[in-house]
C-alpha cells in the first residue's frame, strides 16, 4: 500500500490560508531538518509526499488575518459564507423535522446567551449527509478556528482536557509524541513535544497525513493521542492496525471523545451536526481503501470501550484506562459551534458540579478518555 498523503493533498488546498506558508514549508523541509519537534528518520518513505516544517508559532490573528474588507471577510469567514458543500436535510433520520428542532435550538441558545454578540448570528449548522466528501473536515477547521480564537470560554475548558490527557502519558518510553487529526493544533500550545498532523495542510501543521496510513517508521512512537478523532474513523480496526505498526512497545494509544449518557445524548444529537449513530453498525474491515469520504458516529467511543457491544475488542489491545466524566461546563459552553449559555466566570463553578456528577457518567457523562496499549 502506497504511504504518504500524496492524492489528499493534491484534493486539499487550503482554501484561506496562505499558500505561499506551505510553499515556503515545502523548501524548508528539503534544506534542513525536520524542525523542532521531531527527526526526519521518524519518517517513512517515501517523504516527498509529506508536508513538515518548523511549527511557526503564529499568533491567532495570523493564523486567521483580518485585514479584508468587510465584505470579503464574511465570505471568507466560515461561520458567515453560504456553504454550498452541504445539503442541510437528508441523511439517517436527520429531516426537516429534525432541523427545525435544530433551528429552535439554534435560536434559544442565542436568546439566551449572554455571550451571543461574540460569534456571527447568522451560522448554518449544515447535518452531516451520507457520502460528505473529506474536505468537510477543512471545513470545520477553518470554522473551529474562528470559535477559538473568539471563545475563551473553549480554551480554559479544552486547557481542563488536555491536562487530562497529559497525565496518561508516559513520558520515559522511547519515541516521539504525535498527535492525529491535530485540527486547529491546540494540543500542541500543553505539549510542545508533540507533532501535530492533519488531513490538510494547514499551516500550524508539522505533518500531513492519514490515521490509516501513517508516515512513521514501525515502532518508532510512545504515543498517539486522538483528540476528537476517533468517531471520525469509518473503519477502526484498520487505525488500530496501523497505530499498532507505528507505537514502541508499550507505547500508549490516547483517545479522548464524547461520551453518551441519559443527558449528552440529546444534545449531542440534536444540537450537533454529527450523527451519535447509536445503532449504525460500525464497519470491522482492518483495511479502509481510498477514496475515503466524511465519516462521523458521536457514539462509537461509548459503545466500543464502554458498553462493550463488541466482545473482546479491541483484539491484541490491553485498555489501560476508561473514564467517562460529566462536562456541564462543556455543554452549556456551546463548544466550537454553538454560542455558550453562561458567562466564563462561571466555569469554576461548573468544573466543581462536574466532578460531582461524575460519579454517575451513565447518567450525566458527556466526555471519556481512553488509554490502549498493544499486548
Ligand atoms: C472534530 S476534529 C478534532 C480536531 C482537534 N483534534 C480538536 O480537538 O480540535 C476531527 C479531526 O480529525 C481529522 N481526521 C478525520 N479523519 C482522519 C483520518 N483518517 N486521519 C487523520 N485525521 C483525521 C479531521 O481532519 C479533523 O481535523
Amino acid at each position: 500500500m502506497q504511504r504518504g498523503c500524496a492524492s489528499l493533498h493534491a484534493v486539499a488546498p487550503t482554501s484561506f490560508h496562505n499558500v505561499d506558508n506551505l510553499r515556503q514549508n515545502r523548501r524548508l523541509e528539503a534544506t534542513r531538518p525536520f524542525g523542532q519537534t521531531a527527526k526526519i528518520s521518524d519518517l517513512a518513505e517515501p517523504l516527498r509526499t509529506i508536508h513538515v516544517h518548523i511549527p511557526p508559532a503564529l499568533s491567532l490573528r495570523e493564523k486567521f488575518p483580518r485585514n479584508f474588507s468587510r465584505v470579503e471577510r464574511r465570505n471568507r469567514n466560515p461561520l458567515t459564507r453560504r456553504d454550498a458543500t452541504l445539503s442541510p436535510t437528508g441523511g439517517e433520520g436527520q429531516g426537516e423535522g429534525e432541523r427545525g428542532v435544530q433551528t429552535l435550538l439554534a435560536r434559544l441558545v442565542r436568546c439566551t446567551s449572554r455571550t451571543s454578540r461574540v460569534l456571527p448570528q447568522n451560522r448554518r449548522f449544515p447535518r452531516i449527509v451520507m457520502n460528505t466528501p473529506l474536505r468537510q473536515h477543512q471545513t470545520e477547521i477553518e470554522r473551529n478556528l474562528v470559535a477559538w480564537q473568539s471563545k475563551l470560554l473553549v480554551r480554559q475548558i479544552y486547557s481542563g482536557f488536555y491536562q487530562r490527557i497529559m497525565a496518561l502519558l508516559a513520558l520515559e518510553l522511547p519515541g516521539r509524541i504525535v498527535e492525529i487529526g491535530s485540527g486547529v493544533g491546540n494540543l500542541k500550545s500543553h505539549l510542545p513535544r508533540a507533532i501535530s498532523t492533519d488531513l490538510f495542510p494547514n499551516p500550524w501543521l508539522d505533518v500531513v497525513c492519514d490515521g490509516y496510513e501513517l508516515p512513521f517508521v514501525n515502532g518508532s512512537l510512545s504515543h498517539l493521542i486522538l483528540f476528537d478523532v476517533f468517531h471520525h474513523l469509518r473503519a477502526p480496526n484498520a487505525f488500530l492496525r496501523e497505530a499498532r505498526r507505528v507505537l514502541t512497545p508499550g507505547g500508549r494509544l490516547i483517545l479522548f471523545e464524547p461520551y453518551i449518557s441519559w443527558l449528552s445524548w440529546p444534545v449531542y444529537g440534536l444540537a450537533h451536526h454529527e450523527p451519535v449513530a447509536w445503532q449504525a453498525p460500525i464497519n470491522p474491515a482492518v483495511e479502509l481503501p481510498r477514496p475515503r469520504d466524511y465519516y462521523a458516529a458521536q457514539g462509537n467511543a461509548t459503545r466500543l470501550f464502554f458498553r462493550r457491544e463488541q466482545r473482546e475488542w479491541p483484539a491484541g489491545w490491553t485498555i489501560f484506562h476508561s473514564e467517562a466524566f460529566a462536562s456541564f461546563s462543556y455543554l452549556l459552553s456551546g463548544g466550537f459551534s454553538r454560542t455558550a449559555l453562561y458567562p466564563a466566570r462561571w466555569l469554576p463553578g461548573l468544573q466543581r458540579c462536574d466532578r460531582r456528577f461524575s460519579r454517575w457518567p451513565r447518567v450525566f457523562g458527556a466526555r471519556c478518555l481512553v488509554g490502549l496499549q498493544p499486548k
